[in-house]
């Protein structure tokens, strides 16, 4: 780990156009990236490679980058226009960018999980999802900061999509290649904590494949957290293949897990990965608390051109 002078004296180098320093973490997925201090927005040059390298590795990890809250958001903003926190969550009161995850949220979803077992597997996989997929135009990049950090336990996992297509066998991949699927908002309680309406519901229609806009890539853009059907297929076909494509987007093999630290900052790329937030509070009980903005993305468009649609509520607005 660098120390604070030689992390500001590298940060100072990159102002020319020295590449960025990127370690990988698996074959396939996640870089850790160093040498860069978030908290000055980067040059165009940094900019156009740290898109590179989330391009290439999905997932990039930074350590060590105690930002404020506008400093944040301008790091955000260097990456693109920002959206609103959530659609249906607020943000925070004086930065409605930002939404703010604490761990008792995840417990009372983990550890008070009241509903009846059912015949059919949960289409959840334990909290696998793409963000924001019940919205036609779904956030390009995802950032998560984080504020307070247990000693352990806590990770976050992330697969890798384009590589959850390019595993699939020929035939599968021209049958899914065709298909698009209904994705709407799961467990859905249209009252907020203080009584008052939630927005909501959202549905939308996507593409089960989507192209990459800025790799050209076929990725499954399939997302357990809020599909509810595949169109045109019979309700037998539509649920076994989505047990299948869910098994698939899983597998291990295509995925990494991040251990966190206090400061660390992740950018992942929402249009190739599907993550998982914690998965373990039912086996520890220390306070956790992330901060996360959002990059503002298109409509989805699949191979034969389909463009996503909502279906229900408007499309995800965009801040600036
Ligand atoms: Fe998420």
């Amino acid at each position: 780990m660098p120390s604070t002078a030689t992390a500001a004296k590298a940060s100072v180098s990159r102002t020319t156009e020295q590449p960025i320093d990127i370690r990988p973490v698996t074959p396939v997925i996640g870089a850790e990236i160093s040498g860069l201090d978030l908290s000055q927005p980067p040059n165009p040059k940094i900019t156009e490679q740290i898109i590179e390298a989330l391009h290439r590795w999905r997932v990039l990890f930074f350590r060590s980058q105690p930002l404020t809250d506008a400093q944040f958001l301008a790091f955000g903003r260097s990456l693109g226009p920002l959206t609103p926190a959530h659609p249906i969550a607020a943000g925070l009161s004086e930065h409605p960018e930002i939404w703010e995850r604490a761990a008792a949220e995840y417990r009372e979803r983990h550890v008070h999980d009241r509903s009846v077992p059912v015949a059919r597997p949960p289409r959840d996989y334990q909290g696998w999802h793409i963000d924001i997929t019940f919205m036609a135009n779904p956030n390009r990049y995802s950032i998560l900061r984080g504020v307070q950090i247990p000693a352990y336990g806590g990770d976050t996992l992330w697969s890798n999509l384009a590589l959850a297509y390019q595993g699939l066998s020929a035939p599968i991949k021209a049958l899914v290649d065709g298909l698009t699927a209904v994705h709407r908002t799961s467990a859905y309680d249209s009252e907020g904590k203080d009584g008052k309406k939630k927005p909501g519901p959202f549905a939308a229609q996507h593409p089960l494949v989507r192209i990459h806009p800025g790799t050209g890539e076929k990725i499954l853009f399939f997302n357990p957290g809020t599909i509810s059907h595949i169109v045109g297929l019979k309700e037998r076909e539509s649920q076994a293949l989505i047990e299948l494509l869910a098994g698939e987007i899983t597998r291990p093999e295509y995925t990494v897990r991040f251990r966190w630290s206090p400061d660390a900052l992740v950018i992942w790329d929402n249009q190739a990965t599907a993550h998982a937030g914690p998965i373990d509070y039912a086996h520890f009980d220390q306070p956790r608390v992330v901060r996360r903005i959002t990059v503002a993305g298109d409509l989805t468009t699949g191979p034969d051109g389909f463009r996503s649609r909502p279906l229900e509520g408007e499309l995800f607005g965009v801040i600036g």
